[in-house]
């Protein structure tokens, strides 16, 4: 490995910058190293620190904390943490005094909230990418029952990035009027700042370009935040969606919606709840929302798990989120060059990268299908189990990104609605079975991610075991043997 590492860092100078990392890993994610973990899943979940958990474990074993927002002493200790967090956070993302933190169990939740509370109507829009995750594409369901139009800006593979031109044709086209109204009817345009699927960074100017006709903005940051610098000062959408355990790890639970102060009157909430109201009466049947966040934080907050988050952001400020956007784009950039080389004794290509093979734009999210010495494609499942053995932690499937999946094997509208005729109780499995027998198309591949703890043995010890695949044959390869019907098949995790 060493040679390897002399030749990596010959090609990625900036990576050496970035050594007070390999320390951290040694000192705080000693966990990895000790057991063999090469974890390569940070787009599905970030690694804490130990002592991140040591110290929310402190301020829970010193304190005494009771059910925020009432005046005993325990409960407003609490809710000085939960506000200083919430302080934390809009800092963090240079956004204080311009938006509003609402705190939430995820991302997805963070997403419910504008599909849900989002005026939309007939003469009214929702423009999104075709690269969206699954909580996006869901909002689709909203738009369309209060009678909205529901577009896709189509991306352009093999790159898959936006097709800039067809989505400013969509921007521009001028949204009907509502009947009767002098303004016209909301349109709402979603994307992700960072594919979860090719780890494309669409361009955040998007954002402006879509203000500039009319259009309210949700971007979607959940995979984008962890290793990169969202500055809402200068990107300034209505809406933007985010998950704590992505950025550091711990706690789960926690997410982030936040709402452009100016904006927030915009959300108009379908109900109310305990804790979102100043007043309701039942003989009356009225209720008054609270102002602010308070009216979309339904019932009680994860209010023990929420001081985690100041602890993890104060973990992430001192790692840097520039060190760790450097490191990461170090890594990918290997990685991918090693795998663009990886060819079978007859020189046919291994891997088939979705999404672009160069840095530029990219994050450190990898997506791929290995394919055998004839060119047939590799079971992704196969392969996950093959690196399992090897203690290595990736991601297979369709990532809950349906839209860049498809873009990705070319699948058209026949080949869904033909996967879908033939078997009413479609799941993934089964609609690669059918997929694969309608012309060699593939649906899935597996994914490999890079963050804050990750290093250069993490990759060479994937590159290795890909290279392991030289000359494999589909057959010799062996049949996939975990229970194909399990719930993480069936449901395809993010
Ligand atoms: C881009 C993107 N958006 C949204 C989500 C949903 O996040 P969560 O499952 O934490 O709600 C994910 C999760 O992987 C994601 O990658």
């Amino acid at each position: 490995m060493t040679a390897a590492y002399d030749e990596f860092l010959a090609a990625w100078p900036d990576y050496a910058g970035t050594a007070a990392v390999d320390a951290l890993r040694a000192a705080e994610y000693r966990r990895l190293d000790a057991q063999r973990h090469v974890y390569l899943d940070y787009t599905g979940g970030s690694l804490y620190t130990e002592s991140q958990v040591r110290a929310h474990l402190a301020l829970l074993g010193e304190r005494v904390f009771g059910n925020p927002h009432s005046a005993s002493p325990t409960s407003s200790d609490m809710t000085a943490l939960v506000e200083n967090a919430r302080r934390a956070v809009l800092d963090w993302f240079n956004a204080r005094g311009q938006y509003t933190a609402i705190f939430t169990q995820n991302a997805t939740a963070a997403l419910k909230h504008v599909g849900e509370s989002y005026p939309f109507g007939p003469g009214g829009h929702y423009l999104l990418s075709v690269d969206n995750h699954n909580s996006v594409n869901g909002i689709r369901e909203f738009a369309t029952a209060k009678g909205a139009c529901v577009s896709y800006a189509p991306l352009v593979a093999p790159e898959l990035r936006i097709d800039r031109a067809r989505l400013a044709d969509l921007l521009r086209r001028p949204g009907p009027l509502t009947s009767g109204a002098a303004d016209p009817a909301p349109k709402l345009f979603a994307f992700p700042a960072q594919s979860n699927f090719s780890g494309v960074k669409h361009p955040l100017e998007l954002v402006d370009e879509a203000h500039t006709h009319g259009w309210d903005v949700l971007l979607d940051a959940a995979a984008f935040v962890p290793s990169n610098r969202l500055d809402l000062e200068r990107v300034r959408p209505e809406f933007v969606s985010i998950s704590f355990y992505k950025m550091f790890g711990y706690p789960t639970g926690v997410g982030c919606l936040l709402v452009r102060t100016d904006a927030l009157p915009t959300l108009h909430r379908p109900w109310f709840a305990g804790g979102t109201v100043n007043f309701a009466s039942v003989h009356a049947r009225q209720h008054r929302l609270a102002p602010g966040e308070a009216g979309f934080e339904d019932g009680t907050l994860n209010y023990l798990a929420i001081p985690a988050v100041e602890i993890g952001l104060r973990h992430l400020s001192s790692v840097g989120i520039d060190t760790i956007q450097t490191r990461v784009r170090c890594l990918t950039g290997w990685l991918l060059a090693q795998l663009l080389e990886l060819r079978h004794t007859n020189g046919r290509p291994m891997v088939r990268i979705y999404g672009p093979v160069t840095t530029g734009d990219r994050g450190g999210t990898v997506t791929m299908n290995f394919y055998d010495p004839d060119g047939h494609l590799l079971d992704y499942r196969r392969v996950e189990e093959l690196a399992s053995r090897e203690r290595i932690s990736l991601r297979t499937g369709c990532f809950c990104n349906p839209g860049a999946g498809e873009a990705a094997e070319g699948l058209t509208d026949d080949d869904v609605i033909a996967a879908i005729e033939q078997s009413p109780d479609l799941t993934l499995p089964r609609f690669l079975q059918i997929i694969t027998h309608r012309g060699g198309k593939s649906a899935g591949a597996i994914r490999v991610s890079f963050g804050i703890a990750s290093n250069f043995a993490d990759v060479h010890r994937f590159v290795q075991f890909a290279a392991g695949l030289r000359d494999q044959t589909r057959l010799a390869l062996g049949e996939v043997t975990f229970d194909i019907e399990s719930c993480r098949v069936i449901r395809d995790g993010s």
